[in-house]
């Protein structure tokens, strides 16, 4: 499926590289990510990265987030001397810009009007970096968000941009090959942001576009093949977007080198199971051991109904499966996991920098102490979308690459109450009508997650002639974008009807749906 991969381009593809500062700004990762979905690799290090980290880098231009501070304020973080010294392209963005313009000799002050959300600048014809975006005579609208602004530029530049409250909304000096821009050309709210973007990386930087998946998979087996020669390798393959991801590049780095076990607790959705092992085993050829632990986890949970302790004992369960698995398996040196960049950077917190916590896999339930294996974390430097991509260009089927997210302790938290299998089973068959539905009115990816929830209190209702007593099933569809807010889905009301006919009609159980439309805050998107 992939050709030889040392036989391709002669250089690494991130060999072109852009150095995001963060200082401290809310949209540093989407720079990141702008930078990437424009082909060149980027990533994001804290403004105070010392110089030789800084040389060491090998930037092929730099970009200075935004932030929350203000130039000359007490603790004001600047530009460093070892940037400058690069001499390579600079963009500054916003609190960026201002940093840049104070270093070089500029003046920086509050402005008189803060602005927030989208403004109108205008752009000179002959602007640099920005030219010709719009038609002459018009405006481009960008997005805003700060309290001070540019009032004189360092010697060398040129205005670029102008708002009603930013009269130097960008600045340019070509000759020193350094930008600033007052507004944030990394939110989809800016016109032509993605332009802008990308005439900076391959027009003024001279990037390449190659950081494209077909490049990063070969890449990533050339380094996965050098970390771990010719050593065993164990990954918790969940059938999340993650692990799943892993599995496929691993095995296409490693083969059979590769061992994956596939835990299936009972509390997976219908015919889950039976889908991880067609792909993975039967269409990939990827050696999966498949574990049927369902008795031993609901044995476990039985008579218990506190969320916490659910949690709790579905996790350590996974260890103890996972880990007999593990132990069985013989010449083991690698564990495999799934960490994706943004895992990375939140659990360092971008701003400090103090990278490398291990990320608790939910599934596996972390590292196992007896077992002392070594961690191999190959999607490390990837986003979401990226892995998403890759993962497709492996042979993943589009449907398992872009599924809701899934809760390590799976319908176990979506069962209130105590767990058993008879809810199981319910639970799992409604949630494949909402699902299913969901998919054939086209708006499964339209929302972030949806589910269903099983409630274990009993309801009259009437079917036939006759009067019922059953449970009843909660629905769930929340539109979100990090999933620490959400908004419950307004999901048309001809579908939800559908979906209810065919829940009760179809399930026996359950003689009531409900639709949730409750937000994040005050609740949580799992109900547990
Ligand atoms: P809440 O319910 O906290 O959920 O609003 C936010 C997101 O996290 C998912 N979630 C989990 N994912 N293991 C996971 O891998 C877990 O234990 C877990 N608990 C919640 C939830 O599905 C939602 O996407």
């Amino acid at each position: 499926m992939i050709a030889d991969p040392r036989s391709a381009l002669g250089h690494s593809p991130d060999d072109d590289r852009i150095l995001i500062l963060d200082y401290g700004g809310q949209y540093t990762q989407l720079i990141a990510r702008r930078v990437r979905e424009a082909g060149v690799y980027s990533e994001i290090r804290p403004y105070d990265l010392s110089a030789e980290a800084v040389a060491a880098f090998g930037a092929t231009g730099v970009i200075l987030s935004g932030g929350p501070e203000s130039v000359g304020g007490e603790r004001a973080p600047e530009v460093a001397d070892a940037v400058l010294e690069l001499d390579v392209p600079i963009l500054g963005i916003c609190y960026g810009m201002q940093a840049l313009a104070a270093k070089l000799g500029g003046a920086v002050s509050p402005a008189d009007h803060r602005e927030f959300g989208y403004a109108e600048v205008e752009i000179p014809a002959d602007s640099p970096l920005l030219g010709g975006l719009v038609p002459e005579g018009e405006r481009l609208s960008v997005w805003m968000s700060h309290g001070d602004r540019v009032d004189g530029l360092p010697d060398g530049f040129v205005p670029i941009a102008a708002s009603a409250n930013a009269p130097l909304a960008g600045m340019a000096d070509p000759e020193r090959r350094y930008y600033g821009l007052q507004f944030h050309p990394e939110v989809t709210h800016t016109e032509h942001g993605q332009q802008i973007i990308e005439r900076f990386v391959h027009d003024v930087c001279g990037c390449a576009s190659d950081w494209t998946s077909h490049n990063i998979i070969k890449e990533h087996i050339d380094r996965i093949r050098e970390e771990v020669g010719d050593g065993k390798v164990l990954l918790g393959l969940s059938g999340g977007v993650d692990s799943s991801v892993v599995a496929a590049l691993l095995h296409e780095a490693i083969g059979d080198q590769l061992v994956c076990v596939f835990v299936d607790n009972g509390l997976l959705r219908l015919n889950e199971g039976d889908q991880v092992m067609a792909v993975f085993a039967e269409h990939l050829g990827v050696n999966v051991v498949r574990v049927d632990a369902e008795d031993e986890f609901l044995e476990a949970l039985e008579g218990v109904t506190d969320p916490e302790e659910k949690r709790k004992i579905i996790g350590r369960k996974f260890i103890d499966v996972f880990e007999r698995e593990a132990n069985r398996l013989e010449g083991i040196a690698w564990l495999a996991q799934g960490t994706i960049y943004p895992d990375v950077i939140e659990s360092a917190g971008a701003a400090t920098g103090k990278a490398h916590v291990i990320k608790s896999h939910h599934n596996v339930g972390g590292l196992p102490e007896t077992m002392r294996l070594k961690l191999v974390e190959p999607l490390r430097d990837l986003f979401k979308d990226e892995v998403r991509k890759i993962g497709v260009e492996l042979g993943l089927p589009r449907e398992l690459v872009g599924r809701h997210p899934f809760p390590g302790p799976g319908l176990g938290v979506r069962i209130l109450g105590e767990v058993k299998k008879e809810f199981a089973d319910i639970l799992r068959r409604a949630d494949d009508i909402f699902i299913s539905e969901l998919r054939t009115y086209d708006l499964y990816d339209q929302v972030s997650q949806a589910f269903a929830v099983f409630l274990p209190v009993r309801s009259v209702g009437v079917m036939g002639d006759g009067r019922t007593y059953e449970y009843v099933i909660a629905l769930r569809a929340v539109e979100t974008v990090d999933f620490m807010t959400a908004h419950w889905a307004h999901l048309p009301y001809e579908l939800l009807d559908h979906v209810s006919r065919r829940i009760i009609n179809e399930i026996s159980g359950i003689s009531r749906v409900t639709y949730d439309i409750s937000g994040k805050p005050p609740a949580t998107i799992e109900w547990e």
